[in-house]
């Protein structure tokens, strides 16, 4: 049998009616861009995420760089953030002009860890971003209790935990902004790319809704600086809209599996990250193993895809050679990344899948 890392064929079938009608109306309207699809979808996901504001932007990388310049960030500021989050915390700092600063994970969620936060922060620290790895909540307050009343911004990363949970509240709704990514591949994906900010202050939802469209307020009046284009079109606001009601299934669906994968590796050296738990929406299903790379090619032997997310440390890659970091303790995080390895996890996977994926794991780990 041969099981896909992911097959986005299956999400576009199961709601393919929907879709269909979704992009007649739109084509057919004559409005393409922020149009009347962008500013529902934009209501409707922030109730989703039981808050008063939600910004459409172009896509996640925009989110977090208008986000970080929401809040001031910009030269001789640092922004404090995981190493192993896939690089696009790092990116939207370095676009602002502030400078990384990594911090350790904690080593049972590999998401960023309080203690080592608190060894990171400094005078310059204006943003921590926390980045809920994998589809599991970061501890955001366990981050605000080690800033204090200090003047830091915190900006949650919700890429990949759209409708994760932590004591009530959604992703997104705990930091001072939420930001998102609709790429295809995320649990709410468009069929292109689109992204988000969330927030709960009328203030900062102003300055993003400037920031996103040329500093405009308005047309042709431009209030504030650094504005540019990063809109996102009708036709990707209405079909996140179409998907959006079926989110919660979906992520159901995600985690059933994960659950079915951490029961086959329960006597093996394989130890699947999750928790079974609602702060966690089943994004990536992501294991450590000792022997990553013999398992991962016994795994392909047997026709199952994986994936490594991610293989590089942001301050380990190339592009990051001439940023100037402090350096903190990353003993976890330099740990985790020669382990780690990411199993299929999609909706749509068949039952026959799942079990074959178990039985597989169960002989090879
Ligand atoms: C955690 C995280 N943050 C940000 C992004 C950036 O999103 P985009 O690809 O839409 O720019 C991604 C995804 O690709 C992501 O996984």
């Amino acid at each position: 049998m041969r099981v896909l890392f992911n097959d986005l064929k299956r999400q576009y079938v199961a709601t393919a009616d929907t879709i269909h009608d979704t992009l007649t109306r739109v084509a057919s309207s004559g409005w393409y861009i922020m149009g009347p699809e962008h500013d529902a979808f934009e209501r409707e996901f922030a109730d989703y995420c039981g808050l008063p504001f939600a910004i459409a932007v172009a896509n996640g990388t925009d989110a977090l760089e208008l986000a970080l310049r929401c809040v001031g960030c910009g030269c001789e500021d640092e922004v404090v953030t995981a190493p192993n989050a896939g690089g696009y915390t790092s990116t939207a700092a370095i676009l602002v002009g502030a400078t990384p600063v990594y911090a350790d994970v904690d080593s049972k969620t590999l998401t960023l860890s309080p203690d080592s936060v608190a060894a990171a922060l400094s005078e310059r620290t204006k943003a921590v971003v926390v980045t809920h790895l994998f589809g599991q909540m970061g501890d955001v307050d366990g981050i605000r209790r080690v800033i204090g009343n200090r003047p830091i911004s915190v900006i949650e990363d919700c890429a990949q935990a759209h409708g994760a949970m932590a004591n009530g509240r959604r992703a997104g709704a705990l930091g001072d902004l939420g930001t998102f990514s609709f790429y295809p591949t995320k649990n709410l994906g468009a069929l292109g790319d689109g992204g988000a900010v969330v927030c709960a202050r009328e203030d900062l939802a102003e300055h993003l809704r400037a920031l996103r469209q040329y500093g405009w307020q308005g047309r042709y009046k431009s209030i504030v600086p650094y504005g540019r284009n990063s809109r996102m079109d009708e036709i990707q606001a209405a079909v996140l809209r179409a998907r959006l009601p079926v989110l919660d299934r979906w992520n159901e669906e995600r985690r059933a599996i994960v659950d079915c994968y951490r029961a086959a590796a329960e006597n093996s050296p394989l130890r699947i990250v999750h928790r079974p738990s609602r702060s966690y929406v089943g994004h990536l299903c992501v294991a450590l193993h000792e022997e990553r790379d013999r398992l991962r090619e016994d795994l392909a032997r047997r026709g199952i895809d994986t994936a490594v997310h991610y293989p590089y440390l942001d301050p380990h890659q190339p592009a990051m050679k001439t940023i100037q970091w402090r350096k903190v303790d990353l003993t976890v995080s330099e740990y985790a990344v020669e382990r780690i390895v990411s199993l299929p996890c999609f909706p749509g996977m068949s039952d026959a899948e799942i079990k074959y994926v178990c039985e597989t794991i169960a002989a090879c780990a």
